[in-house]
C-alpha cells in the first residue's frame, strides 16, 4: 500500500529478520500494602511479518506486556527495541511521534469516536499520528484506502452506531493502518465479537503480514499438544490444566 500512497517511513524489514527484541523485562507495581511482579524476566523476539500470539488467562499479564511494548506502560527493568531502536523514555510527545511511526493499536472495545463517521476517525488517525509521510491533500484517500483493505470503504460515512462490533473493529483496524506502522498490536482484539464476526476480523488481521505488517494479538485460548488440549486460557479466572 505504501507505493501508490506515500513514501514508507521506515525500511521493511525482511520477513524474519526480528522486528521486536524484548530482554530480560520485568514490571512490578509497589503500593503501600505490596510489591506485585506482572511481568518476570521476559526475553523473546518477534519476526518481522509474522503473526505473534500471546495467550495467557485472564490476569497473566498480556494487556500489560503489550502496553509495555507500545510505551503506555513502562518497564521497571530490562529492555525493549522495536526495529532496533529504544522506545523514547523522555516525554509524552517524543513517545506518541514514536507510536505514530511505529505502532498501530487495536482495542477489544474498538474506542471508536462515536461523533466521528469512518472516515473520519481514520482521518483523525493521520492527524494525530503526524499523516504517514504524506502531505494533507492525500490523507483523505490514504484513509478510504485504509477502509478499502478492511472492506470498509462502503461504509465510510456511518457512524460507528450504525456499524456491527465486526464492522467497527474493522474500522478499528483501518485507524491502526492509518500511518502505515510496522507493528501492529491488537489485544484481544476478536473477544467482543461472535464467531462469525470474529472470523472476519481474524481473517484481516491475518492478511496484513502479507502487506509487510508483523502483528502482536493477545488473546485466551487453549494449548493443544498431539492433537489434545493441555491447557484452556480462559477469560476468567485462572487457567485450567488439562487433566490426561
Ligand atoms: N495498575 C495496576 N496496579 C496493580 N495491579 C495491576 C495493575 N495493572 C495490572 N495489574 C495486575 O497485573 C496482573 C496482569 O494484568 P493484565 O491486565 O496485564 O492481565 P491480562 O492478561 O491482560 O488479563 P485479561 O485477560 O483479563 O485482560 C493482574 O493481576 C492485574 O490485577
Ligand atoms: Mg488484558
Amino acid at each position: 500500500m505504501a507505493s501508490t500512497q506515500g513514501q514508507r517511513q521506515l525500511t521493511p524489514l525482511k520477513p524474519g529478520t526480528p522486528l521486536i527484541a524484548v530482554e530480560h523485562l520485568s514490571r512490578t507495581i509497589i503500593t503501600r500494602a505490596q510489591r506485585t511482579t506482572i511481568l518476570d524476566d521476559v526475553t523473546f523476539v518477534v519476526a518481522a511479518q509474522s503473526l505473534f500470539a500471546i495467550t495467557g488467562s485472564s490476569g497473566s499479564g498480556k494487556t500489560t506486556l503489550l502496553n509495555v511494548l507500545t510505551g503506555i506502560d513502562r518497564p521497571t527493568s530490562g529492555s525493549v527495541l522495536v526495529a532496533g531502536e529504544a522506545l523514547p523514555n523522555k516525554g509524552e510527545n517524543a513517545l506518541a511521534r514514536w507510536r505514530g511511526r511505529h505502532v498501530g493499536i487495536i482495542f477489544q472495545f474498538f474506542q471508536l469516536i462515536p461523533t466521528l463517521t469512518a472516515l473520519e476517525n481514520v482521518l483523525l488517525a493521520l492527524e494525530l499520528g503526524g499523516g504517514g509521510g504524506l502531505s494533507r491533500r492525500a490523507w483523505r484517500d490514504r484513509a478510504l484506502h485504509c477502509l478499502d483493505l478492511v472492506d470498509m470503504r462502503a461504509y465510510a460515512r456511518r457512524l460507528p452506531s450504525a456499524l456491527s462490533g465486526g464492522q467497527q473493529q474493522r474500522v478499528a483496524i483501518a485507524r491502526a493502518l492509518a500511518n502505515d506502522p510496522p507493528l501492529l498490536v491488537a489485544d484481544e482484539p476478536t473477544g467482543n465479537l461472535d464467531s462469525h464476526s470474529a472470523a472476519a476480523v481474524f481473517e484481516v488481521l491475518a492478511g496484513l503480514t502479507e502487506r509487510g505488517k508483523t502483528l502482536m494479538r493477545a488473546s485466551a485460548g487453549i494449548d493443544l499438544l498431539d492433537g489434545r488440549i493441555v491447557r484452556r486460557h480462559n477469560l476468567s479466572s485462572a487457567s485450567q490444566e488439562v487433566s490426561q
